[in-house]
């Protein structure tokens, strides 16, 4: 892959163009909204500019880079590029629609990649001409920080296709682990539970504060109502969408994100979400405002302990690991850590959630589900967590892992 494409200059498609210019990969950057391009070169030649070792930006960096970005609104710009990944709003319409205007001025050879967080890759490729040139390529923000990728194989994706991908996401210096089609893939599909159950708690009364203290005390780099903020409340609804859609059991639609999305409140972004980024360094800030807003939406306040929240945020997402395991979304339980650790910042000290359940064992963890058995299935223990409570073995014995 010699020139790479990426559609849409969102904080994704910005860091993914920055990602391939700075491994020296010639990269054409389109958004059909010229001030959302302007904004994401820019952003990306932010990146590209930020020099490690001195912890500050370095012109020669930009000049170098330079020549390397080229900014577009022409779809016929993406006909030279061997991989063009796009990376719009998560919306089926909307990326059906670019690809069937995009397909017919690609090579035959070239692969169309989506990095949609939740949509399968097999929906996406319908109306394709050529499916088995297509897959999905999922970076996790911020896309300069965090190394892992996850390509998704969609059902006719070709053998070809997969380890083509695979190579270029080592080539940008990512971590990739190939993963099955389904919403959410891997990674996603087990961080909604958790952002589900932050939504939950802040129901129920508990401060937003207490939360994300509590995931950063497991060891989380930061907490879940901040993960809101800097995901995009917009992008946390339309993903989230596709899991409520596909996992109406234990994924329960919260109206407190499209409420925050009427009010303009849309994460980082947008200067406030859950918290306000107006100071001057722009760091989350408990914002007044908010309370008023989300107080229709809460009982009044609750106090829980830091080991209840903890549970309450990691063993549904623990619940969701086990079924990824039996459905066989990947190979083995180190893909699953693999993939926590690298996208999402899990602590490394722990192993995984899955090696850490290990440590502690499934029939305990069994025991620590009955406390919440009144909270319904999503905190019902499955099938694979009750045959290892039930023998005494773990995730990463000998012949699974
Ligand atoms: N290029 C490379 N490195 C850079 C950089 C750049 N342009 N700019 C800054 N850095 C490096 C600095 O050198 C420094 O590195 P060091 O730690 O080695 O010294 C580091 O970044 C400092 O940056 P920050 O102070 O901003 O970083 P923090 O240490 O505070 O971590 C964080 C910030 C990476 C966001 C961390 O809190 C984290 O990992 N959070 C979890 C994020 C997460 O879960 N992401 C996944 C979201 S889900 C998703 O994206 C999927 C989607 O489909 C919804």
């Amino acid at each position: 892959i010699r020139r790479a494409g990426v559609i849409g200059a969102g904080i994704m498609g910005s860091g993914i163009a920055a990602a391939h210019v700075k491994r020296g990969v010639a990269t054409t950057l389109l958004d059909a909204d010229e001030k959302a391009l302007g904004r994401g070169v820019r952003s990306a030649f932010e990146d590209v500019a930020y020099n490690k070792k001195t912890k500050r930006p370095d012109v020669q960096r930009t000049l170098q880079a330079a020549p390397l970005l080229h900014a577009t609104s022409e779809l016929i710009d993406l006909a030279a590029c061997d991989l063009v990944i796009e990376a719009v709003v998560e919306n089926a319409e909307v990326k059906r629609q670019i690809y069937s205007q995009l397909e017919p001025q690609l090579r035959p050879e070239a692969i169309l990649a989506s990095n949609t967080s939740t949509i399968p890759i097999t929906r996406l490729a319908e109306k394709l001409t050529r499916p088995d040139r297509f897959c999905g390529l999922h970076f996790f923000n911020p896309v300069k920080r965090m190394q892992l990728v996850e390509v998704i194989r969609g059902r006719q994706t070709s053998d070809e296709t997969v380890a083509s991908v695979v190579a270029h996401a080592k080539r940008i210096g990512k971590h990739p682990i190939v993963v099955a089609d389904g919403p959410g893939f891997l990674v996603n599909r087990l961080l909604f539970p958790y952002m589900n159950e932050a939504l939950q708690l802040v129901s129920e009364g508990v401060s937003l504060v207490e939360i994300d203290r509590a995931a950063k005390a497991y060891g989380m780099p930061m907490g879940p109502i901040a993960l809101y903020d800097m995901v995009g409340i917009d992008t946390a609804f339309y993903a989230g969408r596709t899991m409520w859609e596909a996992y109406p059991d234990r994924v329960a639609a919260s109206p407190i994100l499209p409420m925050l999305m009427k009010q303009g409140r849309l994460g980082q972004k947008s200067g406030a979400g859950f918290f306000s980024y107006k100071n001057k360094r722009g760091d989350a800030q408990p914002d007044p405002a908010l309370d008023p807003l989300i107080a229709p939406y809460c009982s009044p306040s609750t106090t829980k302990s830091q080991t209840q929240i903890i549970s309450r945020l990691m063993l549904p997402m623990l619940l969701e690991a086990t079924r990824v395991l039996q459905e066989q979304v990947v190979r083995d339980p180190r893909d699953v850590d693999f993939g926590l650790i690298y996208g999402l910042g899990f602590p490394a000290y722990r192993g995984g959630l899955l090696f850490d359940t290990d440590a502690v064992g499934a029939a305990k963890v069994v025991e620590q589900l009955r406390e919440f058995e009144s909270l319904g299935s999503r905190f019902r223990p499955t099938p694979l967590l009750l045959e290892l409570a039930g023998s005494g073995t773990k995730f990463y014995r000998e012949g699974r892992a």
